[in-house]
């Protein structure tokens, strides 16, 4: 095999790979227009069950057997990696989370985001108010 059929050889390996149905999607990285459509996407998708907030208290929850979660104060069982969360809004989770692949790619990174973001102002905000009330 010459040089240039090597090359071409390579070249279709790693096509397949990268373009192969269902193949990982890459993490786009963290930025303000991303975060901005994922809390479009949350207030359309999610916040009926986890609320505006992240607290686990949308009304659409009352009708659920289980709650949903409150990002804030409670553990992510799949995890809370930015991947990781990108996995759950993708397959959905315990027949009581739908699947969420009508959402575009990019739109579920950005809900990811936004979800860890929330998660995140939710503690700030308990300790903060453990700080005031200790003043
Ligand atoms: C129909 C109600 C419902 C909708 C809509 C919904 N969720 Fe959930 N979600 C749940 C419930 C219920 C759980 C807890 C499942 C359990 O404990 O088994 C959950 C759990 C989660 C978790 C925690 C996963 C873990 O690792 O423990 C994340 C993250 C999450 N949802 C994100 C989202 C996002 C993002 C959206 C919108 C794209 C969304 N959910 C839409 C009901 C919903």
């Amino acid at each position: 095999m010459n040089r240039l059929h090597r090359f071409i050889g390579a070249a279709v390996v790693v096509a397949a790979v990268l373009f192969a149905p269902g193949a990982r999607a890459e993490k786009p990285k963290l930025n303000p227009a991303l975060v901005s459509e994922g809390r479009i996407a949350y207030q359309a998708h999610c916040a009926d069950c986890h609320g505006q907030g992240g607290r686990g208290d949308g009304a659409a929850c009352e009708a659920l057997q289980a709650r949903a979660r409150n990002f804030a104060l409670e553990t992510f069982s799949k995890g809370r990696k930015p991947a990781e969360v990108f996995e759950t809004v993708t397959v959905g989770m315990d027949k009581v989370m739908p699947s969420f692949t009508e959402l575009t790619e990019e739109q579920r990174w950005g809900v990811s985001y936004y979800v860890l973001i929330l998660r995140a102002s939710g503690r700030n905000e308990r300790a903060a108010m453990a700080a005031a009330r200790s003043e």
